[in-house]
């Protein structure tokens, strides 16, 4: 065969899992470079909780007051957006996220990854006794919803479903509903956003605040 033409040999059997076995292991070591590059990622990017600035949101004293009533059902708990880029500047949007009252225990017996592995949660999972979610499905970014009569959040785009505190039960979503960062700051209560790589079984920060 033609030295031009050496490429268009599939090789034997014995070669051709070689290569197939060569290519897994170049993804193999991506992912676990890539993993090792996410967790401290997650953990720089997230600011402290006494930290001031930008990353921060706050509610209004109204939509602080209306979530604290929460008691036993997920709250939509509604905000205004605070974010910065280098091409608008400071804006405003409104956006929402869910709260569940809840205690660190029972989100330790219910989601055991957001305290350790790769997907721990580096920060307060539970604090001012709720958990915060961000409203945008882990499987292809869609918002889902609490359905009360199902006891369960439900994503309307492709079915996927979590329990009360997020655990995946059903469809194609790899993972729980990721947390968000919230605060009770010198009297105000505010709240981190967190874009998440969708479609991942780690939660791998796209964009905070
Ligand atoms: S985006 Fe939610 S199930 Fe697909």
């Amino acid at each position: 065969m033609a030295h031009s033409e050496a490429y268009k040999d599939a090789g034997t059997p014995a070669e051709q899992t070689r290569r197939t076995f060569m290519a897994q292991a170049v993804y193999a070591l991506g992912g676990v470079i890539g993993l090792g590059i996410a967790i401290p990622v997650i953990a720089s990017l997230v600011p402290a909780s006494d930290a001031a600035g930008d990353q921060w949101s706050g509610l209004t004293p109204e939509q602080a007051d209306a979530f604290k009533k929460a008691s036993n059902q997920p709250v939509k708990i509604t905000f205004s957006l605070h974010e910065t880029n280098g091409y608008f500047g400071a804006t405003d949007t409104d956006q929402f996220v869910w709260g569940v009252r809840t205690t660190e225990d029972k989100l330790k017996a219910e989601r055991p990854e957001l305290f350790e592995g790769a997907n721990k949660f580096p920060y307060p999972a539970v604090a001012m006794g709720f958990t915060i979610f961000s409203p945008i499905c882990p499987h292809l970014g869609c918002k889902y919803a609490w359905n009360q009569d199902k006891s369960k959040f439900i994503c309307p785009c492709h079915g996927s479903e979590y329990d009360e505190l997020g655990k995946h039960e059903a469809g194609p979503a790899l993972r729980g509903l990721d947390p968000l960062p919230l605060r009770d700051f010198q009297g105000k209560v505010q709240i981190t956003w967190i874009e998440y790589a969708t479609n991942s079984p780690t939660m791998i920060v796209q964009k905070i605040g």
